[in-house]
């Protein structure tokens, strides 16, 4: 019975795939295009789609998943990302997916950090089917982002063997990278720790963007939590050692930026930008936003930039 179930799934959402179309296309959505509508899963997980007001439903349509910081709402990352905000994206869906509560109250993580106990690769799963079931949403053309260990999350994504053949490509800000295998201080040295991974496709496109003054998660990485954080510029140079490309990046200055860098590997397949010498733990806004409290605010914005990447990569 199991199998039998289970194979028709695979079927049925291999059929879904070669069209590039989802199950929901065709159908009249529950709310109104331009719009947002909160959700809740079957087990209780909650999540926001917006629609962009182009949304058509006879069409296969774009989605980015985006995931707040820690200690953090959905009310928050929508503000922070603006990907929302037609100057930034009008033809792409955006979910924002809500963490849970890890050891104290209001401390929202998502898998990955140290004291998380939830399964949100599995939360991802099942919201990316629910919403394909409403939505016609090309299934060749999910993306994903989010801040700090939202940002670390999406870099699990990338090596989850299951989700990362389903998203087309990843974009971190600010991403704390726990490595949780790694508990004592002294085993952590974050130039060189091995980042675990078991991505389950070769060619995975990352853009991360990290600032040189983040006093959260150090562009240099550290002990903290409990858990080992690599340095950023070793973590992207794992990114392109696993998709084969040359280990040294071609640069390109940011203008306008403090020393601001974008190492790029294999033509941008893999991409770190060092935000600047003076910017924090912040998503990279020229305008005030609730990270960089206005001060500091960076060259360039990387909603704008995130949007390119996404929109230069799909799965084959
Ligand atoms: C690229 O920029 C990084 C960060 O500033 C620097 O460490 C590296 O040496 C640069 N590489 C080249 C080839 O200029
Ligand atoms: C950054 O985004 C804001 C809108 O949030 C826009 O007004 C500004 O012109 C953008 N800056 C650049 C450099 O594109």
């Amino acid at each position: 019975m199991h199998s039998l179930s289970l194979a028709s799934i695979a079927l049925v959402s291999l059929a879904s795939t070669a069209q590039g179309k989802a199950a929901g296309c065709d159908q009249k959505p529950s709310f109104a295009a331009g719009n947002f509508k909160d959700f809740t899963t079957s087990e209780g997980r909650e999540y926001r789609v917006w629609l962009p007001a182009s949304y058509d439903s006879s069409k296969a349509t774009p989605l980015i998943l985006s995931y707040h910081g820690a200690n953090r709402v959905i009310d928050e990352q929508v503000a922070l990302d603006k990907l929302s905000d037609p100057f930034f994206n009008k033809d792409h869906i955006v979910v924002y997916l809500q963490g849970l509560e890890a050891s104290r109250p209001g401390h929202t993580v998502w898998e990955g950090a140290p004291d998380s106990t939830s399964d949100d690769i599995g939360f991802t799963a099942d919201v990316l089917e629910a919403v394909s079931k409403e939505i016609c949403v090309d299934e060749k053309r999910i993306y994903a982002t989010g801040k700090s260990q939202g940002g670390g999350f999406v870099g699990r994504l990338a090596c989850d063997a299951g989700l990362s053949k389903r998203i087309a490509a990843f974009a971190p800000v600010s991403g704390a990278y726990y490595i949780k295998e790694i508990d004592v201080k002294a085993d952590c040295h974050p130039e060189s720790v091995k980042v675990p991974c078991d991505a389950g496709r070769s060619n995975i496109p990352i853009l991360a963007f990290h600032g040189g003054a983040d006093a959260t998660i150090n562009y240099n990485g550290g002990f903290r939590s409990g858990a080992c954080l690599p340095a950023i510029s070793s973590w992207a140079k794992q990114w392109a050692a696993r998709d084969h490309l040359d280990q040294t990046p071609a640069n390109t200055t940011i203008t306008g930026a403090q020393n601001g860098v974008k190492m790029s590997y294999g033509g941008g397949l893999v991409s770190l930008v060092y935000d600047g010498d003076n910017i924090g733990h912040a998503w990279p806004s020229t305008q005030p936003n609730s990270d960089n409290d206005g001060k500091d605010l960076a060259a360039f914005n990387a909603s704008t930039s995130i949007m390119e990447f996404f929109r230069s990569h799909k799965l084959d």
